[in-house]
């Protein structure tokens, strides 16, 4: 028997990322090749136009799981029962924009976002947020969803574990998909630590440490730190505009992962709401290495951090503490 439908919103609809994006999830790569879906398609009123043909393309791909599509500049329709959320649409950051302007700007979008999941959407929706600041626009969201378990909102971290996974593939000459367990620490912004010392690369047979198939301590602590954390910078500079078809892969990667879970013994890295694992500060949207079974991920535990790492951790837990209080600040203004 065919299952049910499915609904999946994706906000920022009209943009570059989700151009990418509901292509994949149309065809089946992230909730499968059996699962019929009816997307929900949310943007600003002045992009109603742009979304119409965005409207036009999926239907002329004509995929046999897409069952209908759904337009909408209207919170309260686009998050209606939806099982699923890519919160991709966010305010960009604009030439001489202090960081305090475009969290003022987020928290009000998050804000209107968190409260119409909160009153209509499925109770165990699974919400992933693109849109940058990703990891505090996740806080707030969750905040204003209060009938909506914290542990249910998530920030996209995914792209900078397959940037980093990529990087190591390169310098070790394997296959990207011989590497594994990389992890991205903190916030999804330049102060993230990208850290392969709990990483593997499957060589000769076997899974090797990542540290010892590179073996160069100091590449690893400099160059592949500044490379994953600039890589966003670099992509822009190239292209003239920010990384989309990379960005599209990495939602797809993290909800697909998310709701099938993590081979035993791999892990992946997901923004998730701090319980002080690793010294990080509480109750901010960190990243961390989590395991997933059954659709719930838990924070792997035991991973030894050196010095190094600490002070990396540190550094960008404080940013996330600061972003929290500029976040508060606006909301309570
Ligand atoms: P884009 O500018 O091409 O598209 C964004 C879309 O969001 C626009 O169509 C805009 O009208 C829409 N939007 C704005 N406010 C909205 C609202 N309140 N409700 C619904 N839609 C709204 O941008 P792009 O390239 O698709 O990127 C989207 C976001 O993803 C940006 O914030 C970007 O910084 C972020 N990003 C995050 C990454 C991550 O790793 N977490 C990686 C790459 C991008």
């Amino acid at each position: 028997m065919e299952s049910e439908p499915i609904r999946v919103v994706v906000t920022g609809a009209a943009g570059q990322i989700a151009y990418s994006l509901l292509y994949m999830i149309a065809k089946g790569d992230v909730f499968g090749s059996e699962q019929p879906l009816i997307l929900h398609l949310l943007d600003i009123p002045p992009m109603m136009g742009v979304l119409e043909g965005v409207v036009m393309e999926l239907s002329d791909c004509a995929l046999p799981l897409l069952r209908s599509v759904v337009p909408t500049d209207d919170p309260v329709v686009a998050f209606k029962d939806v099982a699923a959320a890519f919160l991709v649409g966010a305010m960009p950051r604009k030439q001489g924009m202090e960081r305090k302007d475009l969290l003022s700007a987020n928290v009000k979008i998050f804000k209107v976002q968190g409260e119409a999941l909160d009153k209509h959407a499925k109770k165990d929706v699974k919400v992933l947020v693109v849109g940058n600041p990703a990891n505090t626009n996740a806080l707030i969201c969750s905040r204003y969803a209060p009938s909506i378990p914290k542990e249910n909102f998530t920030a996209m971290t995914r792209l900078d574990q397959n940037r980093a996974q990529a990087q190591i593939a390169a310098k070790v000459n394997v296959p990207v998909a011989s590497v594994s367990n990389v992890i991205i620490w903190g916030n999804h912004s330049s102060t993230q630590f990208p850290d392969a010392s709990h990483g593997t690369v499957h060589m000769a047979g076997k899974d090797i440490p990542a540290r010892d198939a590179v073996g160069d301590d100091v590449w690893l602590r400099t160059a592949f730190v500044e490379t994953v954390q600039k890589r966003g910078a670099a992509v822009i500079n190239a292209r003239k505009m920010s990384s989309a078809m990379s960005a599209a892969k990495a939602a797809g990667d993290h909800m697909r992962d998310w709701f099938n879970g993590t081979p035993p013994g791999k892990f992946v890295s997901m923004g998730v709401i701090s319980d002080g694992s690793y010294g990080a500060p509480k109750d901010v949207v960190f990243s961390f290495p989590v395991s997933i079974k059954n659709g719930k991920w838990e924070i792997v535990q035991g991973l030894v951090t050196d010095d190094f790492a600490k002070e990396l951790l540190d550094v960008t837990g404080k940013e996330l503490l600061e972003e929290r209080a500029e976040a508060i600040a606006v909301i309570e203004a």
